[in-house]
């Protein structure tokens, strides 16, 4: 599976969604996630990332921690499948580090 890691947070640009042909993103309040059980490893989603958010799971960017968000918030969240408007501060924060603490669901 890929995987959606930190750098999504807060910037949330939504490009991803728009190439996945499983439709397999799930929304949050300021990320998105990958359901690990439906994306099909086709990588088309890596180079749309204005962010360098996704990785593959065999990448150490995709930490453990980052795996097990994506599981378990993709069985919460809504499904997305249309891109939106980023984030307000997405461009501003776009590359800054620590950005897990800002998480919410
Ligand atoms: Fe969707 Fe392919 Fe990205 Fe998986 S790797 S989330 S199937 S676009
Ligand atoms: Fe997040 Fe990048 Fe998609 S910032 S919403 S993973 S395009």
């Amino acid at each position: 599976t890929y995987v959606v890691t930190d750098n999504c947070i807060k910037c949330k640009f939504t490009d991803c969604v728009e190439v996945c042909p499983v439709d397999c993103f799930y929304e949050g309040e300021n990320m998105l996630v990958i359901h690990p059980d439906e994306c099909i490893d086709c990588g088309v989603c890596v180079p749309e990332c204005p962010a360098e958010a996704i990785f593959p799971d065999s990448d150490p960017a995709a930490e453990p921690q980052w795996l097990r968000l994506n599981r378990d918030y993709a069985d919460q969240w809504p499904n997305i499948t249309c891109k939106k408007e980023p984030m307000p501060d997405a461009d501003a924060l776009n590359g800054l580090p620590g950005k897990l603490a800002d998480f919410s669901t």
